[in-house]
Parts: structure tokens; C-alpha cells; sequence
């Protein structure tokens, strides 16, 4: 397959990433299996510790020599969050009540863990490292391309891709509105800024001198193919390597997955405090039923992490964050390997 610029400057001979997706799917075995397919597989690193980034990356390395990526949260987190609990701790006490857990205590609002996280990557040194919720500072992305990894920042509209082509970033992800987990959305609205993967891909590559990595909703080998036509140098899939063994998707949510018949999915800010989209379940349904339950992140994440924990081990899908994207029907629990030679035999159909 012919090379974009892109794809040849991240040494991949594909124009297929794995997306980062924090909280335990993208296991270095499922990151290493697509870059061993001619991919670009990445870590959601945002929930790791530099020494669980630099175990994360020494098992990659351990796998295949190919080049992978690593991924961050790069913004929006608050200086002190001063909240009303007790709509929220409500609904997750009888959540953790149904799942046999003591009542929940309100969580201290842990420290932004971006800077120790980001001298990981430095050290690391990924052919990639991509970030979503914001813009680093412009020392920071300076070191981390001093060090010549590339730098990709997540958009979700045109003006957000303008504030990151100022920046200087090497490439820009177009998270169009059927993207499953959290919106990157950093310039105003989650709400106004669900714009539909390829209008939004052609959007910034008409707009924007900087390649486009077109993300959401993208299942099979056609929709890489729509994307790339419609001005993308590659396709970013998440949901798609859900399901695939290598994926450290618990088995209740990849049973949840494979159970999709049609979008199920729904936007909620009900398991994190920021808007993210996943399959609609019974903890959504109570959250956003009851006012005021839902406290900003990062205290929503912390406050719903030890149900979730419990959920994923009882395999109780109804309190589990299930991100998925809206082609979430069309997901297939194949080897990430074979999923990668399927999307390319289907480019060309
Ligand atoms: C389970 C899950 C976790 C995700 N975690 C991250 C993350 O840590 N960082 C990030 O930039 N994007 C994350 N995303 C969003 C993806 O980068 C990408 O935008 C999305 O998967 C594309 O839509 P699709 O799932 O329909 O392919 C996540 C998506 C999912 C499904």
C-alpha cells in the first residue's frame, strides 16, 4: 500500500491506528499485535503511573520492534472542585448496594498526573505521542519533539484543529461524533461539536494544513477507505479492536458489545464527569435521572471507579462503563491481526 506522508513518518506501512483507550483495553499485547500488522497501535496511558507507562512500553518492545504510540489527557482538569455530593454518592450507593460493596465515601480530588506522565513518554520516547482535552503547553510538546516522537492532538471541530495546527502538532485526529469513549472537546459545547466523522475529516483537511487522522464510528475496511477519500492520511478505529482477544475489555463488556444489534450507544457524563459515549445502561439511566448526581470529573471517576471495578469482576454490565462508538453492531471478535488484514482486503471492495 502506498505511503502517506504521515504513515511514512511513522514508519508504519499502514494507514490504520489502533485508537488509545485508557482504563485496560489497549493491554500491550493488543497494542503490539496491530503494529505488528503494518499498524500503529497505541496505549491510553491516561490512568497510569510512569512506572506502569514505562512496564507498558518495555512489554510492547518485548513483542515487536515496530513502532507504536502513546496517549494522554492533556487539559481541563480542575484546579480544587468544591461539590455538592449527596445526589451523587445516592445513586452510587445503591449501585454499590446491588453489587454487595459498602456505601461509598466522597474521593479527594487526586493531582493532575499530566506532568510525571509526560517525563514517561520523554523517556519512553513512542514513535507517537497523541493527547485529547486540550492543548500541552508549548514547552512541553517543544521537549517531547526535541526528542523526535510525533505529536497528534484530538479534534472535534475546525477551530479546535486551527488551536492545535497553531501549536505545531504533526497531525490531527478528527474525532467526528460517533466516536466512542470520551469527547475530546476543548473549545466550547461537547454538544455543538458532534459533527459526523467525514464531514468533520473533510472540514479541517479543506481548513487545516496538517494531516488528518480521521476517527469514529470507522468499522470496517470501506469506512477506511471513505475516510482516506474524504481527505484522511489514516483511519483511527477503537471499537472495532474492542472485542478482539488481545483487547483488556473485561468479558461482560465485550459480551455487551457483540450483543449490539443496532446503536445503543448514548453520550453521558454519568461514569466520569466529562461527556463520553458507551452503551446505554441502568447506572446512566439512574445518574442523569436524579439532579445534581453527576460531579465534574475527575471526582465522578474516582467516585465511580470501585463499582465499576466490582462490576467488571461480577460481570454486571449495568454498572460498567461500556464506551462504545455508534458501528458498535458491526464489531468483530477477531485476532487484532487478522482484523488488520481484513480492513485491508476491504479497502479495496
Ligand atoms: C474504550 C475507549 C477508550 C478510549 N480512551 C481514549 C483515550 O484514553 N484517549 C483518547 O485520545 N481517546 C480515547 N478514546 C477515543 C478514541 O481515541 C477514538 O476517538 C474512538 O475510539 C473512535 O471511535 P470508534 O470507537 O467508533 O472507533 C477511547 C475510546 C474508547 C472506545
Amino acid at each position: 500500500m502506498a505511503r502517506s506522508g504521515l504513515t511514512a513518518r511513522l514508519g508504519v506501512d499502514l494507514p490504520i491506528l489502533l485508537a488509545p483507550m485508557a482504563g485496560g483495553p489497549s493491554t500491550p499485547e493488543l497494542v503490539a499485535a496491530v503494529s505488528g500488522a503494518g499498524g500503529l497501535g497505541s496505549v491510553g496511558a491516561a490512568y497510569l503511573s510512569p512506572e506502569q507507562i514505562a512496564d507498558a512500553c518495555r512489554r510492547i518492545r518485548a513483542l515487536t520492534d515496530r513502532p507504536f504510540g502513546l496517549n494522554l489527557f492533556a487539559g481541563g482538569y480542575p484546579a480544587s472542585a468544591q461539590v455538592e455530593a449527596r445526589a451523587a454518592l445516592g445513586v452510587v450507593a445503591e449501585a454499590h448496594a446491588r453489587l454487595g460493596l459498602p456505601a461509598p465515601a466522597l474521593p479527594a480530588v487526586p493531582p493532575d498526573p499530566f506532568p510525571e506522565q509526560l517525563e514517561a513518554v520523554l523517556e519512553t520516547r513512542p514513535a507517537l505521542f497523541s493527547f485529547t482535552f486540550g492543548v500541552p503547553a508549548a514547552d512541553d510538546l517543544a521537549r517531547v519533539r526535541a526528542r523526535g516522537i510525533l505529536v497528534a492532538g484530538t479534534a472535534t471541530t475546525v477551530e479546535e484543529a486551527r488551536a492545535l495546527a497553531d501549536a505545531g502538532v504533526d497531525a490531527i485526529v478528527a474525532q467526528g461524533g460517533e466516536a466512542g469513549g470520551h469527547r475530546g472537546t476543548f473549545c466550547g459545547a461537547f454538544e455543538a461539536a458532534l459533527v459526523p466523522t467525514l464531514e468533520l475529516t473533510a472540514a479541517i483537511a479543506r481548513e487545516v494544513r496538517v494531516p488528518v487522522i480521521a476517527s469514529g464510528g470507522l468499522m470496517d475496511g470501506r469506512d477506511v477507505a471513505r475516510a482516506l477519500a474524504a481527505g484522511a492520511q489514516a483511519a483511527q478505529l477503537g471499537t472495532a479492536f474492542l472485542a478482539c482477544p488481545e483487547s483488556g475489555a473485561s468479558p461482560a463488556y465485550k459480551q455487551a458489545l457483540l450483543a449490539a444489534r443496532s446503536d445503543t450507544t448514548v453520550v453521558t457524563r454519568a461514569f466520569s464527569g466529562r461527556p463520553a459515549r458507551g452503551l446505554a445502561n441502568a447506572f446512566i439511566a439512574a445518574a442523569e435521572g436524579r439532579p445534581g448526581a453527576i460531579l465534574p470529573y475527575p471526582l465522578q471517576n474516582a467516585l465511580t471507579r470501585g463499582m465499576r471495578q466490582a462490576a467488571a469482576k461480577q460481570g454486571q454490565p449495568d454498572y460498567l462503563s461500556l464506551w462504545a462508538g455508534q458501528g458498535v453492531a458491526r464489531v468483530r471478535a477477531l485476532p487484532a491481526a487478522e482484523l488488520v488484514r481484513r480492513l485491508v482486503d476491504e479497502m479495496g471492495t
